[in-house]
């Protein structure tokens, strides 16, 4: 058992990821339950929703869990023509293709951070993992001080330095190949897609060389237990699978979605910024087509992601999933639709077999 997987209290070197929108606290605690370690996506949640869910997650398993956020600022101010330029836009979208549904302007473009991250400590699991940005040491300490290890998502190994400066207990590595919202934060354009292979050996040399040691996760296009194995070989000391989850019954992604997985080829799976105003690994579909000319003069994250949600709950309503954000990995095709505990438990059985292939 790795030295993570212990200070885990888990069996399997297996974080399955937080998927924002997907998880849910019976996805997460089927996990946590089975060996794993569950995580729960809560970047869209207000602060009491993740302290609801976090008893709910409680109330099905004592085993540890990990709750997740995404670092942005409290407040946004947005440049108000950009907004009126992406709903004229979006309306005409919808229109056109016999959707009532129209944008709106929202109360708040996110849930405030400050708030969020105070009903984390509150919930206080025994992991909590943030994606888009770095905390501030302060806030690593407040993690710290309550015994929640701390884990800060990066995409170049610039950013596994960065995390493990600024006291992260592990950093976790998303490759190229992984699905949903890419979590880095030091470069522009959001998206420095590096892949996996890539990326782990130079993020764990990155994260060595802040003198502690910081144990790197390894994620993107992780399927099964080959491929944990794969990562452990190239430094990683734990794999965290997202699309592998996302077909469980547990999961809260809709049907038309978990079918659009399976058959969907890899050459189809991009880099979208036309849902969220952020890079993000999904499938490409008419809504992304449609919106191709625009993407460069549409608002950014989390503006056009509030703009947007509303209508693709509507698409989603009427059967139009070719208007939905369908976000996946790069090995969609290869997701296994099964209750969690048994995906958790072929994982390990999986990871275990490789183990012993390769030492022979
Ligand atoms: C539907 C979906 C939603 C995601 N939401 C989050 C999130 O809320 N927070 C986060 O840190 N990562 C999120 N991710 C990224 C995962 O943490 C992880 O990097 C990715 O799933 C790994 O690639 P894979 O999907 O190929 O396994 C999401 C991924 C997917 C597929």
């Amino acid at each position: 058992m790795s030295s993570l997987a212990q200070r885990f209290g888990i069996e399997c070197p297996l974080v399955q990821a937080p998927m924002a929108g997907a998880t849910t606290p019976e996805l997460v605690a089927a996990v946590s339950q089975a060996g794993g370690l569950g995580s729960l996506g809560a970047g869209y949640a207000e602060p009491q929703a993740i302290l609801d869910q976090a008893a709910r997650i409680r109330a099905l398993t004592d085993r540890p869990f990990a709750l997740n956020l995404f670092v942005l600022p409290d407040d946004f101010v947005p440049d108000m023509a950009a907004v009126a330029r992406a709903r004229e836009c979006l309306d005409a979208l919808m229109e056109r293709e016999g959707l009532a549904v129209r944008t709106s302007l929202p109360a708040r473009w996110a849930p405030r951070f400050s708030e969020q991250f105070a009903a984390l400590c509150e919930a206080r699991p025994a992991v909590a993992s943030f994606a888009f940005d770095l905390l501030t040491p302060v806030q690593v300490q407040e993690l710290q001080r309550r015994d929640i290890y701390v884990v800060g998502t990066a995409t170049t190994a610039a950013e596994a330095r960065a995390w493990a400066d600024r006291g992260a207990d592990a950093v976790c590595v998303q490759g190229a190949e992984a699905g949903g919202h890419r979590g880095g934060f030091l470069h522009a354009d959001e998206a420095p897609l590096i892949g996996l292979f890539a990326l782990i050996p130079q993020a764990v040399a990155a994260a060595a060389a802040c003198g502690r040691e910081v144990p790197v996760i390894a994620a993107g296009g992780i399927m099964d237990g080959a491929g944990m194995l794969a990562a452990e070989v190239l430094g990683a000391a734990a794999s965290q699978l997202g699309t592998a989850f996302l077909a469980c019954p547990e999961s809260s992604a809709a049907e038309a979605w978990k079918r659009d997985l399976l058959a969907a080829e890899d050459r189809r799976v991009a880099t979208i910024r036309s849902f969220s105003g952020r890079a993000a690994r999904g499938l490409r579909n008419r809504y992304v087509e449609a919106m191709e000319g625009m993407v460069d003069r549409l608002p950014a994250y989390p503006v056009l992601n509030a703009l947007t949600a509303p209508l693709r709950r509507a698409a989603a309503a009427a059967g139009r999933a070719d208007l939905v954000s369908e976000w996946c990995g790069q090995a969609a095709a290869r997701v296994r639709p099964q209750p969690a505990a048994e995906l958790v438990a072929r994982l390990m059985h999986e990871y275990r077999l490789a183990r012993r292939t390769l030492a022979h």
